[in-house]
């Protein structure tokens, strides 16, 4: 059945100039939904509507905005198996993915509730007496929350969540290959009894979408901008939001390094760096990009990791495989191109392509989806296209080094700086490689992937501009600090000047 939907704002459909076919990439022939696309009028409008909503939501005290998120957590768990199910039947993600994906939608609602309750601010003494001083989070107003579809609606949470619960209003922007799966969960939230236009929910491209964010903060309907994708868009958004004098919370790509030590495991080794490269189709932010590995176990991971590959399950995303197809066709495109970064002085063992008839993995041929092989590209140099810039897909680099120093460098040599690994069972190394490595998030002995909901995620350098989401950091985002002074002394007490000075004895010695 394939749904119509249409953008929704202060509760009722808003017009759309153009439509987007979101179709199944493991059956290529179903539309999972008609989405109308609206345009940056209405993107605009919609920020004016929030607006005006998010003085009465502010208002609303915050343990009641926190029994919402209670409530939204309740509707989302109630509904996980049928929202993880359209997940998986709209970007092909593995279902048992998608279902941990619905989870870190509730662990976020578990996590943010309280904090409705918990939305501390300071009392602190003042330098004189009869004065008191005090500190508050105000909501910033609106937040625009533009969104990728690798994680359709877990990635969103972490901005919808907290901007509500501080008691912000939203305009979400999801993406359009994931539309489907992002109504879904706008319903659920709404249900939980939202008022009208706190949250709304706008479909558009790019272009328009872009355009109509630059009349909202000209017109200054939106405050904060959140903003999960590329690099390239990120730093597009980041000139737009720095002429307005707002810094956005920027979530972008990654060249995720996994640094394999001499003592390491590996066969832990070699699980984790499957899972970093090749689980979700490699189509993770925090997606292992490059396995860096030290030249005496080299040999030994390297055919390991290959045999591991091979016997990868790659197939129907419905059942039990490590990955399913690719997101949506235009993310298929740009992964043919990565693979026209492969040298001749690279190693690639096994198939690289399009998963057919012609070209199969096993048994399986492709069929009807947008299937890949997982190709490991090993002798990759520093220099080289494949190692500094990331490569959303089943695609994962090697090298080798000889000391930590020279793993660091590689580690951060791209120039991102989301996420990192390193596999040892030398404390020393992995204390080292924390304090060396550029990222925002490192695992020791784990994959580069599956952070969880209550740390701070987020990156640095090319990865994001330093904000982060999720856990009490992310509160910083979403509200900013209002310093109060009451003086109730009846007089002008001025500050720096009007303050008791107690006079030290700075000569004495003992
Ligand atoms: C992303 O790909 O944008 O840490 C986010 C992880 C997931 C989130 C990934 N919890 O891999």
């Amino acid at each position: 059945m394939t749904r119509h939907i249409v953008s929704v704002v202060g509760g009722k459909d808003a017009p759309s100039t153009g439509t987007y076919a979101s179709t199944n990439p493991a059956q290529l022939s179903e539309t999972v939904a008609q989405v109308g696309l609206a345009d940056a009028d209405t993107f605009a409008a919609a920020c004016r509507t929030a607006k005006e909503a998010q003085r009465e939501w502010a208002r609303v005290p915050a343990p009641v905005r926190g029994r919402v998120i209670a409530s939204i957590g309740r509707l989302v768990e109630a509904n996980a198996e049928a929202l993880a199910r359209l997940v998986t039947k709209e970007i092909g993600k593995p279902y048992a993915e998608a279902l941990g994906e619905v989870r870190e939608i509730v662990d976020t609602c578990d996590f943010f509730l309280g904090e409705g309750r918990r939305l501390y601010g300071q009392t602190v003494p003042s330098e004189m007496p009869d004065k008191n001083l005090f500190t508050f989070r105000n909501p910033v107003g609106v937040a625009a929350v533009i969104t990728a579809g690798n994680f359709p609606v877990a990635v969103p949470s972490w901005y919808l969540v907290p901007a509500l619960v501080t008691g912000n209003a939203i305009v979400w922007k999801p993406a359009e290959y994931s539309a489907a799966s992002a109504f879904a969960m706008y319903q659920l939230f709404v249900k939980a009894g939202l008022p009208e236009g706190v949250l709304n929910i706008v479909f558009a491209d790019g272009k328009e979408t872009f355009e109509g964010l630059e009349r909202a903060l000209t017109e200054g309907t939106v405050q904060k901008v959140g903003f999960t994708g590329s690099s390239e868009v990120g730093r597009k958004i980041g000139e737009l939001c720095g002429r307005h004098l707002q810094s956005p919370c920027l979530e972008l790509g990654g060249k995720n390094p996994m640094v394999i030590m001499p003592d390491a495991d590996l066969d832990l080794a070699v699980e984790g760096a499957l899972f970093s490269g090749f689980g979700t189709a490699g189509q993770r932010c925090t997606s292992l990009g490059t396995l860096i590995v030290h030249k005496d176990v080299h040999e030994e991971f390297a055919e390991r990791f290959s045999r591991a590959v091979q016997n990868a399950k790659i197939g129907d995303p419905a059942k039990d495989v490590l990955a399913g197809p690719l997101l949506d066709q235009k993310f298929a495109d740009r992964y043919e191109e990565f693979l026209t970064w492969i040298q001749p002085h690279h190693e690639v063992s096994g198939p690289t392509g399009r998963i057919t008839a012609d070209n199969p993995r096993h048994e399986f041929d492709g069929a009807h989806g947008l299937y890949y092989h997982p190709v490991v590209v090993d002798n990759v140099r520093p220099d080289d296209r494949i190692f500094l810039e990331e490569t959303f897909g089943p695609i994962v680099g090697v090298t080798t080094f000889t000391t930590l120093d020279e793993a660091i460098e590689l580690a951060n040599r791209p120039g991102y700086g989301l996420s990192s690994s390193i596999y040892t069972t030398d404390p020393q190394a992995a204390f080292r490689f924390r304090e060396g490595v550029s990222a925002g998030m490192v695992s020791v002995n784990n994959s580069t992937s599956g952070a969880e909901a209550h740390l701070p995620f987020g990156g640095n350098g090319k990865s994001g501009n330093g904000s982060r989401q999720s856990g009490i950091w992310v509160l910083d985002q979403f509200t900013r600090w209002q310093a109060m002074n009451w003086d109730h002394s009846g007089r002008l007490q001025k500050a720096q000047m009007d303050v008791a000075d107690i006079t030290p004895d700075l000569e004495f010695r003992i």
